[in-house]
């Protein structure tokens, strides 16, 4: 007999939050799935058109800072698990911008923590506040791989934040008893990720002939995830792993950012008919990131081992995918980068 559930999940509207929606939606008809997201720029209701209408999911447009909103969620809705991907999560952004970052990772985790804390004090029996965390807070790695016993050692505002709010997770977890978990996960990349980031801007700006920005001398390292296989790690960990554990999310899959940047260059070229080597001619060398991590490398060992889970997306097959989805979906496009953040991404190029 499947166990009934009610599941909030903050973020759901943000890139990764709405693949797990769409999972837990499809997968979990018996659960009830309620989406807590504020709706930055970064947050999308379009994300989830197809799935907006069925029975067992609602969306609550709110922000984890506030405490009252947060206090009858937990009350009305008995919720028995918590996905907390609430963030703001692009790291140009915190060095622009480091308040915000602690306002919402920070304090907005905090006052999840003790929302779930106060409702479910009187038994943790089928509880768990699943905590999304990054790669990042382990700083940068010349050589081997982050496990989930190496230092933390954040080095951007964004990773600071996200680090401070695993230390959180931890210290509700050891002082008060809180069933909690942290997964950590590399770069993800595929469908609904905002433009901001290094694959959709590359692609959008190949599609409309702009410059691609490549940071410094494109030599760092990321390890790169299809974005359904992190939904499907962070499925297998809320009903397999154990609270108090901290699990790494990788796809063993590292690549310096000229060579990726390459790659696509070469598939766009293909998928919209030009000539060969039209879009590698917009690459552009900009100023580096400040503080630019050199190389992120994760060992998942434990995950696979302790939960079976495996990325299943080939990257030449998920990069295609990708590209694909951002080629016919160019009006979602056109939606996410009007208003705010076109502002913000003109202001922040002009000026290189
Ligand atoms: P995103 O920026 O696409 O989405 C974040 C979502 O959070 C948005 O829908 C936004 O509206 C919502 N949000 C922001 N502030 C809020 C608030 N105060 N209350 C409620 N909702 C709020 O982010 P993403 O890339 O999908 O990342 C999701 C999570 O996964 C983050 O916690 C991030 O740190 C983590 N993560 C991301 C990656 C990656 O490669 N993108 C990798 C590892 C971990
Ligand atoms: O490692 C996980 C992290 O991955 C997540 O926690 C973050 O939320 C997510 O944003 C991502 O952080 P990165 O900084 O690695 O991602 P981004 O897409 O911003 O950049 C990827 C690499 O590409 C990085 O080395 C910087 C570089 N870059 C990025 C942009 C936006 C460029 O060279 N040019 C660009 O225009």
């Amino acid at each position: 007999m499947p166990q009934n559930k009610n599941i909030l999940i903050t973020g759901g509207a943000g890139f990764i939050g709405s693949h797990v929606v769409r999972l837990f939606i499809k997968k979990y008809p018996h659960y009830q799935v309620i989406n807590l997201d504020s709706l930055t720029y970064a947050g999308n209701l379009e994300n989830l058109r197809d799935v907006e209408k069925s029975s067992n999911y609602r969306f609550i447009k709110g922000s984890i800072l506030d405490v009252e909103l947060l206090k009858s969620i937990f009350s009305e809705n008995e919720i028995q698990g918590v996905i907390h991907l609430a963030a703001e999560s692009h790291v140009d952004r915190s060095i622009h911008n480091p308040d915000e970052f602690a306002m919402t990772n920070i304090i907005g985790t905090i006052r999840l923590l003790k929302a779930a804390q106060t409702e479910w004090h009187g038994s943790m029996e089928g509880k768990m506040f699943y905590h999304i965390s990054t790669d990042e807070v382990y700083g940068s790695i010349a050589d081997g791989y982050f496990t989930e016993q190496t230092s933390i050692d954040p080095r951007s505002p964004y990773s600071a934040s996200k680090a401070s709010s695993d230390h959180f997770v931890q210290s509700f977890y050891n002082s008060y008893g809180l069933a909690s978990m942290i997964s950590r996960c590399s770069n993800n990349y595929g469908p609904y990720q905002f433009p901001e980031k290094m694959i959709p801007l590359m692609i959008n700006n190949m599609v409309t002939n702009k410059s691609l920005p490549v940071y410094g001398k494109g030599e760092n390292i990321r390890d790169w995830l299809y974005v359904e296989d992190h939904a499907q790690a962070i499925d297998d960990i809320f009903h397999k792993g154990k609270s108090g554990e901290v699990y790494n999310i990788g796809g063993n899959n590292e690549w310096r950012n000229i060579d990726l940047i390459k790659m696509l260059c070469h598939i766009v070229d293909k998928k919209l008919g030009r000539e060969e080597g039209t879009s590698v001619k917009l690459i552009t060398y900009v100023t580096d990131r400040p503080g630019h991590d050199l190389r992120y490398a994760i060992d998942a060992s434990k995950v696979i081992s302790e939960t079976g889970w495996r990325p299943q997306t080939d990257f030449s097959l998920g990069l295609e995918k990708t590209v694909d989805w951002y080629l016919n979906n160019q009006e979602w496009l056109t939606h996410v980068t009007s208003g705010e953040y076109l502002n913000y991404y003109t202001k922040m190029y002009d000026n290189r």
